[in-house]
């Protein structure tokens, strides 16, 4: 029995986390908040280390109204997914990814962040104490949403004297309300996503909230998401409200670089992996969106979104169809992705982490 189980068995609970599994409508999972049992938060001293941390039952924090959180926008976020495998194994995948991309991220945003060990260590806590949460294999994934934010106070403009790294779950499935059917993306040439200098390549809070509007309106208009272009030219992809964006072109894979704007996502770099493991040439450039009429396959990648076929993308009121084809490519993608990140692949890369 782990320090962490044993410490979980003596907290006061419902008296329900032994069960298996909770009492969830399995095959009805999409991506709507499913409140669990509990979760893990600690806080930085004033050194900058972060306290050992603990799990407390899920439910709503306590701020000050002068957190910078609040006023100042110092906040970042993380996604990460734990499977149960058909064997009962519990997985996350490269954890230490989502743990480095976060400390890159506390860096731009002027925050001190937890150590990778740390990261890792609430994150696997959260999931052993929300285990009954964890899909049946095959029936999705629990989300992990680790955060860290300003939780000190500052009236004037400067840096929170304190940070707390909080992690959550929720059991998921498909994050689109088209399942796992072809995406139709509207194109939005006038605002855009992220610009050169700004924020755009670390996974701040401030990526999200200016998206909310354009998509709203382009899901009002019965679109999946928006492709945001780069804001010097427009005439560049960049990526989506919430994944990166691949091309298929025979046997050579497209993707706009990492530059500054564009998130470094961790399903994009192991989809990148993958394609080249099999053979495929995988080009990360500037993609002018041009180049999308060549384009016989469209995907986006991302941990909430996994690898999602694109069926159509449309500029203005001119609906341009991309087929899919069969979409042969991204399905492979996909099915060797999932495989490894369910087990049922052997992981031969070391990218999964048994819990
Ligand atoms: C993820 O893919 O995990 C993300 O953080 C994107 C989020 C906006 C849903």
């Amino acid at each position: 029995v782990s320090v962490v189980e044993e410490h979980v068995s003596k907290m006061v609970g419902t008296g329900r986390e032994d069960e298996e599994y909770a009492d969830v409508d399995w095959d009805n999972l999409g991506f709507s908040l499913v409140r669990t049992d509990y979760m893990f938060a600690t806080r930085s001293c004033r050194e900058g280390n972060f306290e050992q941390g603990c799990l407390s039952r899920y439910g709503n924090i306590e701020l000050n109204p002068a957190a910078g959180i609040l006023n100042y926008g110092q906040g970042l976020i993380e996604g990460m997914k734990a499977y149960r495998g058909e064997d009962g194994r519990v997985l996350l995948f490269r954890p230490e990814l989502n743990a480095v991309r976060m400390k890159k991220g506390a860096e731009r945003m002027c925050m001190h962040s937890p150590s990778v060990q740390q990261f890792i260590e609430g994150v696997k806590q959260t999931v052993l104490a929300n285990r009954r949460w964890v899909p049946p294999p095959g029936k999705g994934s629990l989300y992990l949403r680790p955060l860290l934010f300003g939780s000190g106070a500052s009236l004037g403009l400067s840096a929170a004297s304190e940070f707390t790294f909080l992690v959550f779950g929720s059991p998921v499935q498909n994050y689109f309300k088209e399942g796992t059917s072809a995406l139709n993306l509207y194109v939005e040439e006038v605002i855009p996503r992220a610009y050169l200098g700004g924020s755009g390549g670390v996974k701040s809070i401030s990526n999200y909230g200016p998206v909310l509007e354009v998509m709203r309106r382009a899901k009002a208009r019965g679109f999946s998401d928006v492709l945001y272009l780069d804001a010097e030219t427009k005439k560049n992809m960049e990526e989506v409200s919430a994944s990166n964006i691949f091309l298929v072109k025979g046997n050579t894979i497209v993707t706009p670089a990492t530059n500054g704007t564009i998130l470094g996502g961790i399903t994009r770099k192991s989809v990148i992996e993958i394609a080249i493991d099999l053979g495929y040439k995988v080009e990360e450039r500037v993609v002018p969106v041009e180049e999308l009429k060549e384009a016989e396959e469209v995907f986006c990648t991302g941990t909430a979104t996994g690898v999602a076929s694109v069926g159509s993308i449309t500029f203005q009121n001119t609906r341009t169809e991309y087929k899919v084809g069969d979409g042969l490519v991204t399905q492979q993608l996909r099915s060797i992705l999932v495989g490894i990140q369910t087990g049922s692949i052997q992981d031969t890369k070391n990218w999964v982490l048994e819990i």
